[in-house]
């Protein structure tokens, strides 16, 4: 195949993950949407992207390749093996593949690529609002591919480093968790409404209240348990709702929570096919 353009990154898929990641970058200023190119099977995922996102969007993870050698791997999970085994798409030293695929290890996908640099990163869902948190293990890739890496996903929200060993746990604790959230926030408000409050009203301070009180814990540089010492007055109306809280074992549940998507995603990353080659 002809040398196609250069772009600065290339998306193997341009559904939700990949748009939200696409208008973190444009939106912060780390590319232009001239400089990223994506593809989708479909006519119409090529024609939204390139109208709602402004990016050239071809037919092929194969062409995506041809034209970036920064690609982020943002397919289904279930469509990874199908890429490298039916497509046969084949990767080349130049290339980085950032994959964000959940549940594929990092040794199933240097397998995929032997010649080319592979991290994985398990994201969340709110970088479509630039306050995801993504962690990501290194593979491997060299520090100056892990600055490529840092500067994509800063965009969207926070980037940690941790070990391809706890990605299961990232897993639960940030890819998952922000719909333990939504339901923390439904029962917040629900309680809300039952008092008078409008389903409007009540959601809105819910959320508000979930982002300034995450916003206080990554800013304070104090514990949780410090911070709820900060809010609860003795004998006032916080440390009522505390009580009930530790009664219904509020913090354990939460832990369980937690604790059956990390075993689901272990699940899952084990029977993840290995490649064929
Ligand atoms: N959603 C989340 O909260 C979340 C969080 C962390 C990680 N992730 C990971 O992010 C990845 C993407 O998830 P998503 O929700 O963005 O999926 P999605 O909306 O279904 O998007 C998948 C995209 O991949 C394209 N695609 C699939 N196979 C392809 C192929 N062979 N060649 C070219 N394009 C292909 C699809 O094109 P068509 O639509 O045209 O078929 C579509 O544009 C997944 O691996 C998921 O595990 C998601």
């Amino acid at each position: 195949m002809a040398r196609a353009m250069k772009y600065a990154i290339g998306f193997i898929g341009a559904g939700r993950m990949a748009s939200a990641l696409i208008r973190g970058l444009i939106q912060r200023g780390v590319c232009d949407a001239g400089e990223i190119v994506a593809c989708a099977r479909s006519e119409a995922g090529r024609e939204r992207a390139s109208r709602e996102l402004g990016v050239a969007a071809l037919a092929s993870a194969a062409e995506v390749a041809a034209s970036a050698d920064v690609l982020v791997l943002a397919v289904k999970p279930k469509d990874v093996p199908a890429l490298f085994e039916a497509e046969g798409l084949s990767l080349e030293p130049r290339h980085l593949l950032i994959s964000i695929a959940a549940g594929i290890r990092t040794d199933t996908l240097m397998s995929y690529v032997p010649d080319s640099r592979v991290v994985r990163v398990m994201p969340n869902h709110c970088c479509a609002v630039l306050e995801g948190a993504a962690g990501y293990a290194r593979g491997n890739a060299g520090e100056g591919d892990l600055e490529i890496v840092e500067k994509i996903f800063s965009a969207t929200g926070l980037a940690v480093e941790v070990a391809e060993g706890d990605m299961d746990a990232v897993t639960g604790v940030s890819g998952s968790s922000p719909a333990f959230m939504y339901m923390f926030a439904r029962g917040i408000a629900d309680a809300g409404v039952a008092a008078g409050l409008s389903e409007e009203a009540a959601l809105r301070l819910a959320a508000q209240s979930l982002v300034g009180a995450g916003r206080m814990l990554l800013e304070s540089g104090k514990t949780p348990e410090r911070l709820v010492d900060d809010v609860c007055s003795p004998g006032g109306t916080t440390a009522e709702g505390v009580k009930a809280l530790a009664a219904g074992g509020f913090e354990g549940l939460v832990s369980k929570a937690v604790d059956a998507s990390i075993r689901r995603s272990i699940e899952m990353s084990l029977s993840a096919r290995a490649p064929k080659r």
